[in-house]
């Protein structure tokens, strides 16, 4: 009767998920992050991952020492619930060093009508800085086709010193394919906050490998790209930076998609976007204008299917656009063309997937100089 009795009791704590709770003393940790996002002068947006659902939030302290929490809530509901947290921080002011920490409140068992709370964790404070818009000067680190080679990753940003950079672009192809988040954690995610992600930004330019795979549909989840879209302006010092994304190089029916590409119709959507784009005021009035993509709009013979439409639709749009300099990847090949030499207006700096470039730009000039992963000097650019 005893041993009818245990069983009995053993199987309603199964049933109820007792047991698992009962089991279950991991305590509640920040698994990956965090990372800053889409940072801009009044803005930005924190980003974390933690081993169990949690509501989100964050402290910030401005240079006056008041501490603001912040959560977000959307249609009225606080964010939370999930594993995966972002956080939008507003109000911020141009120019101004904050300290931040993220906070995240375990949620234990969340019902209609009953919500448990478990473990509070407050990771420590990370200082970064809003982007001053009188600012004369940018500098940043230009990294691709890493093919989820993070040992590479971290090398480029030690030799090019990101730690005194104002941010990093990341133009594609960081990964081989998705299949699991996984990928863009040991990808470059985990090394990018090792070395400067809490502190400091990127900006995730969509190359054509990060399309592949069932997961490449949710990497805006784990990002947050302005306007939520993977083409979009931003400025910072003294540019304007237009940032493409250049879809699959295949045509839409190669027999490697599956049926499963749509890209000929995105590309013309994205291309009347940037007619918009190079007429708007933050392109023409700004004092420098950079075009980021991750396969390069030059003219030539041979060219993959996707190139080739970049090249007859969207390269004559920038021809004309008063564009300084455009920065590609994706051919595994250093390459400079000179402006007309790429049959367009502009000069073309292709970064292969050896090396990373650090430009600083200035109202007078755009000079880029190109490393390999030892950090040794392979060429350099200046662009008046
Ligand atoms: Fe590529």
């Amino acid at each position: 009767m005893r041993k009818v009795c245990l069983l009995i009791i053993i199987a309603y704590v199964f049933i109820n998920g007792t047991f698992a709770q009962i089991i279950d003393n991991e305590n509640l940790i920040v698994t990956h992050g965090p990372w800053l996002q889409n940072l801009d002068a009044n803005g930005v947006t924190v980003i974390w991952t933690t081993n169990k659902p949690a509501v989100p939030g964050v402290n910030i302290t401005g240079p006056d020492g008041k501490i603001r929490f912040v959560r977000n809530s959307h249609d009225g509901i606080i964010d939370g619930g999930g594993m995966t947290h972002k956080v939008r921080v507003n109000g911020l002011e141009s120019g101004t060093t904050y300290k931040y920490s993220v906070h995240s409140v375990q949620i234990m068992k969340y019902q209609a009508y009953k919500v448990y709370y478990g473990d509070t964790l407050v990771r420590k404070p990370v200082t970064f800085t809003t982007p001053d818009v009188k600012s004369e000067k940018v500098s940043f680190l230009v990294v691709n086709d890493v093919h989820n080679n993070s040992g590479k990753l971290a090398s480029y940003l030690k030799k090019g010193n990101i730690g005194e950079k104002d941010f990093c672009i990341f133009n594609g192809d960081m990964v081989d394919f998705l299949q699991s988040p996984e990928e863009l954690f040991s990808g470059f995610l985990d090394s990018s906050v090792m070395y400067f992600a809490s502190a400091k930004p990127f900006y995730y330019v969509r190359g054509n490998h990060e399309t592949r795979g069932y997961k490449a549909r949710e990497i805006k989840y784990y990002f947050d790209f302005k306007d939520g879209m993977y083409y979009y302006g931003f400025d910072y010092g003294p540019v304007h930076f237009t940032v493409l994304d250049c879809g699959e190089d295949k045509p839409d029916n190669n027999k490697n998609y599956f049926g499963l590409a749509d890209y000929d119709s995105y590309r013309a959507e994205e291309l009347e976007w940037l007619k918009k784009e190079v007429k708007s005021e933050a392109f023409r009035n700004a004092g420098k204008r950079i075009v980021i993509i991750h396969m390069p709009i030059v003219k030539e013979e041979k060219q993959n299917n996707g190139m080739k439409y970049l090249s007859d639709y969207f390269g004559p749009v920038l021809n004309d656009a008063g564009v300084n300099l455009m920065l590609s990847a994706h051919t595994h090949r250093n390459t400079f063309y000179e402006p007309g030499k790429s049959g367009f207006s502009y000069p073309l700096l292709v970064n292969s997937n050896n090396s990373f470039i650090e430009i600083v730009v200035d109202r007078k000039e755009i000079k880029a100089v190109v490393k390999d992963v030892t950090g040794k000097q392979l060429a350099e650019y200046t662009i008046d």
